[in-house]
């Protein structure tokens, strides 16, 4: 891909269909940060935070979205090598940012409605509720915060801060909260630039098989 096909200006449907379709997304994340990193000195800071965010990378890191999200799918899969709706949220999870570029708030909920109807309800779930997991472990152990890389602990205040006591309750008791804290995790572990791990092709039979089991 090259830089200005990552920088296209692309509509994408509101719901994924087709493996296809989320591929698409996965491979526009792979030149986000090349083209971002171009314009790194630029004046446009809002959006370079925002992609960091997407990308998970330090101020000084060179990693791009989709190795973000390979990485945070490499992580769970060493953990839970079962867990392959784990595995493939983690390949996702921040497929809003691409979809909705400059909402940072809303990417949770952006890229779990555009997986429910292809990857299934537990996977959209994971994506959803990944954003107020980073909320509630914030909340819940003040160390957590010290982990966020710079993007994430930005946009920490547009996605609300750490929540409530009574937040802390309501969140805990949504299904698959548990699976999203652990995803939340795996994210945090998933920004080393230059980080060896399976290309986005070795997920295609995953994808399948998580998307056949909808079906
Ligand atoms: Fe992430």
């Amino acid at each position: 891909m090259t830089r200005g096909d990552a920088m296209t200006s692309t509509t994408y449907p509101d719901q994924a269909t087709t493996i296809e379709d989320l591929l698409v997304v996965l491979r526009a994340e792979a030149g986000a940060f090349d083209e971002d990193e171009a314009d790194a000195d630029d004046e446009d800071e809002d959006d370079d935070e925002d992609e960091r965010e997407a990308a998970g990378a330090g101020e000084d890191g060179h990693l791009t979205a989709l190795d973000h999200g390979l990485q945070c799918a490499a992580v769970l899969r060493g953990e839970h090598p079962d867990g392959l709706e784990l595995q493939v949220a983690g390949l996702v999870h921040d497929i809003g940012h691409r979809l909705q570029p400059g909402a940072p708030e809303l990417h949770g909920v952006v890229g779990g409605r555009y997986v429910a109807g292809l990857l299934g309800d537990r996977v959209a779930a994971l994506v959803e509720l990944h954003v107020d997991a980073k909320r509630f472990l914030v909340k819940v152990e003040p160390s957590y915060r010290a982990h966020l890389s710079r993007g994430s602990a930005q946009t920490l205040i547009a996605q609300g801060e750490a929540l409530s006591d009574a937040e802390v309750v309501e969140f805990a008791a949504k299904r698959h909260a548990a699976d999203a804290v652990v995803l939340r995790r795996a994210d945090e572990r998933a920004k080393v630039p230059g980080r060896p791990v399976a290309p986005l092709e070795a997920w295609f039979e995953i994808l399948e098989r998580v998307a056949s089991a909808v079906a």
